[in-house]
């Protein structure tokens, strides 16, 4: 790819991950210096974005006539390109330091799956923020790298980076990704099936903040159960309801098995030997959802293969396309890219 960064502009570079839930920026010997919610506040009557980040995300759901708040990318797709384009270049602001530096070098990852118009959007999207120019990277190959994954050598290794708005997983031998695949199913998913749930059985309404921290706090391995705000679905009065995590589980196992289908067919689609490769080094997973000791567990016994989870497994995707980015390497894994 001719985009791809000299060593003269590594400085100026910014590796900005737009994630669904939240954007990271890493920045070179400095690391990851941003990390806030993918969310901004609009002022509706002036047509103006007057909060970005944590601050706006405090909004959601509670804002009054005249004000909204509005989470701009989904799945790595640009669904508001005005929201995208500010919130973009708030990240970037806060993470270049003084205000007189040059127009940065703009590195971002995209599903694996994400074509034309979408790509076209996120790129135009990030230029308009102030980007100088921009390097596009595929997201499994970004997390893989910022995960520390060895994918120079010639036995297999997979890595699935579990999102909120999808999951990324590639397979990948001799430094190039093999077979890739994306799916529309993840964090976001497990919150909306569990959110589903506790309506029919329990006829109780939960926002997706609650359904998010009831999820995440029943995956603990210590957890047995979890205290969550709603509303009952008849009167619209709040309840705190208490939940075990094994309901909890049951609740989200269909989108966990429609996670396990898709990790198994991509394993499928692979050549025998580097399935077998797998098959000994395992899984590495990156992603919010890494963080989840239940779901990695369930991965492991559903597949039967072994899954890890990386170090700081949220970061790897902006650590990844930083390290590609500002690496001669990268290059050659950008233009390799070609999924099955
Ligand atoms: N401790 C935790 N336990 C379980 N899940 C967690 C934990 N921390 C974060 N998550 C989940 O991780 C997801 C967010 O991960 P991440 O920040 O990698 O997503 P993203 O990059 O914004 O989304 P995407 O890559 O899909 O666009 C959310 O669904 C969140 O609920
Ligand atoms: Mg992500």
């Amino acid at each position: 790819m001719s985009n791809a960064v000299s060593r003269a502009v590594a400085d100026r570079l910014i590796a900005l991950d737009l994630g669904t839930s939240r954007v990271r920026v890493w920045r070179p010997r400095q690391g990851v210096v941003f990390d806030e919610p993918s969310v901004v506040a609009y002022d509706l009557n002036r047509g103006v974005a007057f909060a970005f980040g944590e601050n706006a995300q405090k909004m959601t759901g509670r804002t009054p006539p005249g004000m909204d708040t509005v989470s701009p990318i989904h799945a790595g797709a640009v669904t508001d390109f005005e929201a995208a384009r500010v919130l973009a270049r708030h990240a970037m602001d806060t993470a270049r330091p003084g205000r007189f530096a040059l127009r940065p070098t703009v590195a971002t990852a995209v599903p694996v799956e994400s074509r034309g118009i979408h790509l076209k959007a996120l790129d135009q999207a990030v230029l308009q923020a102030g980007a100088a120019r921009t390097v596009t990277v595929p997201a499994p190959l970004a997390a893989a790298v910022g995960a520390g994954v060895e994918i120079d050598r010639e036995s297999g290794s997979m890595v699935v980076d579990l999102g909120a708005g999808t999951v990324d997983m590639a397979v990948f031998a001799f430094g190039r990704i093999v077979s890739a695949t994306s799916l529309g199913v993840a964090g976001l998913a497990l919150d909306r099936a569990l959110a589903g749930w506790a309506r029919r059985q329990h006829r109780i309404d939960l926002g997706p903040v609650a359904a998010e921290q009831l999820r995440i706090a029943a995956g603990h391995p210590e957890a047995e159960s979890v205290e969550v705000k709603g509303r009952r679905t008849e009167y619209g009065t709040p309840v705190v309801a208490r939940f075990t995590a094994a309901e909890v589980h049951d609740a989200v196992l269909p989108v966990v098995e429609a996670m396990v289908q898709g990790m198994g067919s991509l394993l499928t689609r692979c050549p025998t030997e580097l399935s077998a490769d797998i098959t000994d080094h395992g899984v590495v997973l990156t992603g919010g959802g890494a963080r989840d000791v239940w779901l990695c567990h369930q991965l492991e016994c559903r597949l039967g293969l072994p899954v890890r989870a990386a170090e700081n497994p949220e970061n790897c995707t902006a650590q990844g396309l930083g390290l590609l980015a500002t690496s001669t390497r990268g290059t050659a894994h950008v233009e390799a890219f070609s999924p099955v």
